[in-house]
C-alpha cells in the first residue's frame, strides 16, 4: 500500500531543480495542443512566465461580498491593470464589457451557498457556452479530503475531457474545508492530484512552511490564491514568497479589490509578480500611486 505521507523527510522534491519545459514556457505544457498554448499565453505572459489573475467570483457562492457589491463600479476600473479577470458567466456578460481584449477565465463550479455545505457543487457550465464567450480559460473547485471529495474531482475530471475537446485550459481551484490542516502536506497531496487528473494549471493558498515543496512536486503552473484580506505589506511578502518558490503567478481577489487603493495595490502586485520587486519597495510603490490618486 503507497504510504500517506508519513515520513515527509524521506521525500526529496528537489527544490532546487527546475522542472524543464521543453515545447512551451509554462512547466508541464509542451505537449497541450496548440489552441490550449494560446489560451494560456493570453493569461501567462510569455516574457516573465507568470501571471496576475484578478479574482472576483466570490458571488457564486457568497453573495455581494465587501468590495465586489457592484461590479461596474469597483471591479470595471481594474480590469487594465491585471493580466486576466476570474469571474462568473453571469458578470461577464452583464458587467464586463465586450470590447475588452483581457483574457477571461471562467468559473465552472457551483451550487452550495455559504448556507450549506460547499464541497456539494457541481460543473455550473457548459463548454459550449465558454466557447461561445471567447474564454481563455475555465476555473473549478477541488475538495480534497472534503465530504463530496469524490464528486468535486470529478466534476474537474468531466471539465478538462470537455475542455481537452476545445481547446480550453482547467484551472483547479484547491478549496479548504473549515477545520482541515492548510499545511504544505496538505497542499503537495491536492495539487498534485489536481494535475494527475488532467487539470493545466492549479490554485493554491500560500504556506509560509514547505511551499516550494508544493510547487516542485506539481507537475503543471501553480498560481497562488489570496485568501482573507490582510495588510498590504502582508499580501505583497505573500506573493513575493510565492513566486520566488515556484509560483507561476497569483489569483488574489479580496487582498485586491478590498484594499484602500485597489488600483494601486494591483500595480504593486504586478511589479513583485513579473519583475520580482522587493516587497517593501513594492509597498513603496502601492504608496505613491496611492496618493498620486
Ligand atoms: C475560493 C475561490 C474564490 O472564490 C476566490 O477566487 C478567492 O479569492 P481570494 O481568496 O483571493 O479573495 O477561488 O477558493
Amino acid at each position: 500500500m503507497p504510504d500517506a505521507e508519513a515520513v515527509k523527510e524521506g521525500k526529496k522534491y528537489y527544490e532546487d531543480v527546475p522542472q524543464e519545459t521543453p515545447g512551451f514556457f509554462l512547466k508541464g505544457s509542451g505537449a497541450l495542443d496548440w489552441g490550449m498554448k494560446n489560451r494560456l499565453a493570453r493569461v501567462f505572459n510569455p516574457k516573465s512566465g507568470r501571471a496576475v489573475m484578478l479574482a472576483v467570483d466570490h458571488g457564486y457562492f457568497q453573495g455581494p461580498t465587501t468590495g465586489l457589491e457592484r461590479i461596474d463600479l469597483n471591479i470595471v476600473p481594474l480590469i487594465p491593470y491585471c493580466d486576466a479577470l476570474f469571474c462568473t458567466r453571469g458578470v461577464l456578460r452583464s458587467m464586463v464589457p465586450p470590447a475588452t481584449t483581457k483574457p477571461m477565465v471562467l468559473r465552472a463550479s457551483g451550487g452550495p451557498s455559504i448556507l450549506k455545505e460547499l464541497s456539494n457543487e457541481q460543473i455550473c457550465m457548459d463548454m459550449e457556452d465558454a466557447v461561445r464567450l471567447n474564454v481563455a480559460g475555465v476555473g473549478i473547485q477541488v475538495f480534497i479530503g472534503g465530504e463530496f471529495e469524490t464528486r468535486s474531482v470529478h466534476n474537474m475530471t468531466r471539465l478538462v475531457d470537455m475542455g481537452l475537446r476545445c481547446g480550453i485550459p482547467v484551472m483547479a481551484v484547491t478549496a479548504v474545508g473549515k477545520d482541515m490542516a492548510r499545511d504544505a502536506r496538505y497542499f503537495r497531496l491536492a495539487c498534485r492530484i489536481c494535475a494527475e487528473l488532467g487539470a493545466q494549471y492549479v490554485k493554491t493558498y500560500y504556506v509560509p512552511d514547505g511551499f516550494e515543496t508544493v510547487t516542485a512536486s506539481c507537475p503543471v503552473p501553480i498560481v497562488m490564491a489570496g485568501g482573507k484580506k490582510i495588510p498590504e505589506l502582508d499580501a505583497l511578502t505573500m506573493a513575493y514568497n510565492a513566486v520566488q518558490q515556484g509560483a507561476s503567478g497569483v489569483d488574489m481577489g479580496r487582498n485586491i479589490f478590498q484594499s484602500d487603493a485597489p488600483v494601486a495595490m494591483l500595480q504593486a502586485v504586478a511589479k513583485v509578480v513579473h519583475d520580482n520587486m522587493k516587497p517593501e519597495d513594492a509597498l513603496e510603490l502601492y504608496q505613491t500611486l496611492k496618493e498620486k490618486k
